[in-house]
């Protein structure tokens, strides 16, 4: 098999899908404009990868690149000959970030997705693995979510990953040369067990695995608990929480499907349990040793009591199931959170990387 090209490769879940690929030998190339992550992901990502020197410079290579860039995004394509498939991490992905940016989420969702089908049309690349995300699901849907289920949004972002979906069903679907496997990302939390990478919100998270790290390292004050009154056990919001290093493996799984198949199709990628928040504070206080500060504070707008996935068909047609638990997601994460704090030259993504609204 030729390499495999990962748009925002130097991201969260585009950098643990690299170490996986390289774990099973594969060569990559990590395309990036780094709006959202720093350079050094790459040395950890080899460092991860436990790459010699020699093996590095030959089965990784980066390319600085925006998605909106047509021609740097040709000229990529030109000088990686080979590529075999294309994994589209890119993107923005903030929800409430989305409600207050439109337009800079549709142009650089919509627009970075449809150059790339375009330069990989061009140099005759027919492969294609898109990060999509349960936002895609009507909220409507009673738990647990079928990948047959109806889809809508409730925000500009889910709008992006809905819209790029029908994109890629109707291109495969005109037969124009394009296999695709839609990826439906539940809630990926964790980091690599090594501790090298992992997430890096700027600023003050949104989501709540990132913002208890940072209440255990002292860098926030307390965690905010929207809501203790929906109807679930201990009252508050059950997800369903994926190891990040599972849902590497899901990608693994999903590209090496895609070899010998023609069309598209969507696939979760959760465990199929759900998880309160109160549990996974919990475990997060297991994980680090200490109790942290909490208070409920009012729900949050536009959040569902219970989301979790139906699993059976990643696990029946891919062969793919999440082993890693909510004690194993906490325990990695703290590392990471550890490493990051202590880590030289983590002021990097102090970089201005405003979109315009
Ligand atoms: P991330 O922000 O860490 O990674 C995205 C990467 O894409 C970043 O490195 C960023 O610099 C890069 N990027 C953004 N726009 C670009 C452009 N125009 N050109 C080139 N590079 C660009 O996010 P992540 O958490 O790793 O998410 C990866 C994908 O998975 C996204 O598409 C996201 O919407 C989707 N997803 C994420 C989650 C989650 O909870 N993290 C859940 C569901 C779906
Ligand atoms: C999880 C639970 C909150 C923060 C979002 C996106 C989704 C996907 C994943 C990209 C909920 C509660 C949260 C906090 C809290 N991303 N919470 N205090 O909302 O399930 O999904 O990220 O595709 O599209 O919507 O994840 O981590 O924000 O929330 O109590 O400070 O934690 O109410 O029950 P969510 P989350």
């Amino acid at each position: 098999m030729g390499s495999i090209l990962l748009t925002g490769g130097a991201g969260y879940i585009g950098s643990h899908t690299a170490v996986e690929l390289l774990r099973r030998a594969y060569h990559i190339i990590i395309l990036d404009n780094f709006s959202n992550s720093m350079r050094s992901v790459i040395d950890r990502v080899c460092r991860t990868a436990a790459l010699s020197e020699t093996d590095a410079k030959s089965r990784v290579s980066l390319v600085e690149a925006d998605l909106l860039d047509k021609a740097a995004l040709a000229e990529a394509f030109a000088s990686s000959p080979g590529v075999d498939v294309v994994i589209h991490f890119a993107g923005l992905k903030a929800v409430g970030e989305s409600v207050e940016k439109p337009w800079a989420y549709y142009h650089n969702n919509l627009v970075g997705t449809l150059n790339l089908l375009g330069a990989m049309n061009a140099a005759g690349v027919s492969r294609l693995v898109f990060s999509s995300s349960a936002t895609v699901y009507r909220a409507d849907n009673p738990v647990p979510y079928y990948e047959g289920y109806a889809l809508g949004s409730t925000n500009p972002y889910g709008w992006t990953k809905f819209m790029i979906e029908q994109i890629i069903r109707d291109i495969c679907a005109a037969n124009e040369g394009l296999s695709a496997v839609l990826l439906r990302y539940f809630n990926p939390i964790g980091a690599h067990p090594d501790g090298l990478i992992g997430e890096d919100p700027k600023g003050i998270p949104n989501n709540l695995l990132p913002y208890v790290a940072k209440v255990a390292a002292g860098e926030l004050d307390e965690i905010r608990i929207f809501g203790d009154d929906y109807d679930t056990p201990d009252g508050t919001g059950v997800r369903d929480y994926i190891h990040v290093m599972d849902l590497a493996e899901g990608h693994a799984s999903a590209m090496e499907y895609l070899q010998d198949r023609k069309g598209c199709c969507a696939f979760n990628l959760g465990t199929g349990r759900g998880t309160s928040v109160r549990e996974l504070i919990r475990a997060f206080e297991t994980a680090c040793g200490k109790r942290l500060p909490s208070k409920v504070v009012g729900r949050r707008a536009g959040d569902l009591p219970v989301v979790y996935a139906n699993v059976d068909l990643a696990a029946k047609v891919l062969g793919f199931t999440a082993s890693r638990g909510i004690e194993e997601m906490c325990d990695d994460a703290w590392r990471w959170q550890q490493y990051r704090a202590a880590m030289p030259g983590n002021t990097e993504d102090q970089e201005d990387n405003s979109t315009p609204s």
